[in-house]
């Protein structure tokens, strides 16, 4: 039987907090084969990885992220509401999260999730130094819903390999990803047909869909060929419920 590759989507966010270290680390020990995270930008310019533009959903605090320095959204407890067993973990930066991932003693691909519509290059700049710097640049996939954030990580570097996220799929998504230089669409796992994956794979693009969370789903994009899902249970049997 065909096995797709399960990415862990902003870690492995079923059973630990989203988006924190804890998420990133059983990821990983899980044996995904991916992991997605959030990037969004404190007012002090540092990378943070937190899926929506406030703090509140996810922490202890209120605010959106983009008014807060570093240090402020580091004092916030990001696990205390998930369960009380992660009291203390905190929002990590980027930094951290590479440089756990080149610790690992073979790392999965890395999926970063670009939520900023249009970084600044010199953030942008920034985030490639410190792929550089923990070798990790050939374990990186930039993705975004944002044309001009993908348009941005290109500018930056040629090279950087990058996905387009789409919410719905249309009869022009394919022709933009491609146009975007893209090696990747990750759309709304919802909108994937087998001849949407059919025509993607005959233009040389990969699709990774998100997020699959049950056996139904996951089963459908099996039967889709799709490439990779990015789902909140990296670890779930979802092999033994097809054949089953
Ligand atoms: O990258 C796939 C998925 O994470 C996109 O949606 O809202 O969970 O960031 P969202
Ligand atoms: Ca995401």
């Amino acid at each position: 039987m065909r096995t797709i590759p399960l990415w862990a989507h902003r870690g492995y966010s079923g059973r630990y907090p989203e988006n924190t270290m804890a998420a990133f680390i059983a990821g990983v020990e899980a044996g995904a084969s991916g992991i997605e995270c959030d990037l969004r930008e404190t007012s002090d310019g540092h990378l943070v990885i937190l899926h929506d533009a406030t703090v509140d959903r996810t922490t202890d605090g209120v605010g959106a992220i983009e008014d807060m320095t570093l240090d402020e959204a580091r004092r916030l407890d990001a696990g205390i509401g998930f369960h009380p067993a992660f009291t203390g973990a905190c929002i990590p930066t980027l930094e951290e999260f590479l440089a756990y991932m080149s610790y690992v003693a073979s790392p999965c691909l890395i999926n970063l999730e670009w939520k900023l519509p249009a970084p600044r290059p010199a953030v942008v700049q920034n985030a490639f130094q410190r792929i550089e710097a923990y070798g990790l640049a050939s374990f990186i996939l930039h993705s975004s819903f944002h044309v001009e954030s993908l348009r941005r990580v290109k500018q930056a570097n040629p090279h950087a390999r990058t996905a387009l996220l789409v919410d719905e799929v249309d009869a022009g998504t394919i022709d933009q990803t491609v146009a975007l230089g893209a090696e990747a669409i990750h759309p709304n796992y919802h909108q994937v047909t087998p001849n949407f994956v059919r025509r993607a794979h005959q233009q040389g693009l990969r699709v990774n869909p998100f997020t699959v969370n049950d056996a139904r789903g996951f089963a459908w994009m099996y039967e889709c060929n799709v490439d990779a899902v990015i789902t909140n249970w990296p670890a779930a049997q979802w092999w033994k419920q097809i054949e089953s």
